[in-house]
């Protein structure tokens, strides 16, 4: 059984997120989406709502599993056997955080690796944070989440 466990905030998941799990589930048996709670982030959306938002627009895949997580990756790994991390990588600006959190992880834990994915260049823009962004001047972002969580961040 290969297993890999897809971490991150995901405050909000937008397509490109959805584009990296749909790319994982071609390698892997079972995907694990773990929502970090991440206060020391402070997140636009509850911890509750984040880890919701996921099942919902993942809920027609069925090698995904979605969880909630607080405290160390590597920790996780162990609890889950899921010694594969999946990461997004979507240009230069994403590697030097990527790279010292891989890093880190390793240090924590040496057996434990990370894969690189990358989205279609039609997401390679669009980060929580972009969404985020828009989001706080009322803009559109149709095109930025998947379509069954619109109506609930619309109305944020
Ligand atoms: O979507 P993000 O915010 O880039 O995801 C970051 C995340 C959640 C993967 C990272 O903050 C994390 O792994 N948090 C758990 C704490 C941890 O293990 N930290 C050590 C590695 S930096």
């Amino acid at each position: 059984m290969k297993r890999a466990i897809y971490p991150g905030t995901f405050d909000p998941i937008t397509l490109g997120h959805l584009d990296i799990i749909k790319r994982a589930c071609k390698i892997f048996d079972e995907v694990i989406v773990a929502v970090a709670q991440n206060k020391a982030k402070k997140p636009m959306f509850t911890y509750e709502q984040r880890v919701e938002f996921v099942k919902k627009v993942t809920k027609d895949l069925p090698k995904v599993k979605v969880i909630g997580f607080e405290g160390l990756l590597a920790n996780l790994s162990d609890e889950l056997k899921a010694n594969t991390i999946i990461r997004g990588l979507r240009a230069v600006s994403d590697f030097e955080y990527e790279l010292q959190m891989g890093y880190a992880n390793a240090s924590l834990k040496p057996d434990l690796e990370t894969i690189y994915l990358m989205p279609s260049l039609q997401y390679a823009f669009i980060s929580s944070s972009i969404v985020r962004a828009i989001l706080a001047h009322g803009g559109k972002i149709e095109h930025l989440v998947p379509s069954e969580i619109i109506g609930e961040i619309g109305s944020k």
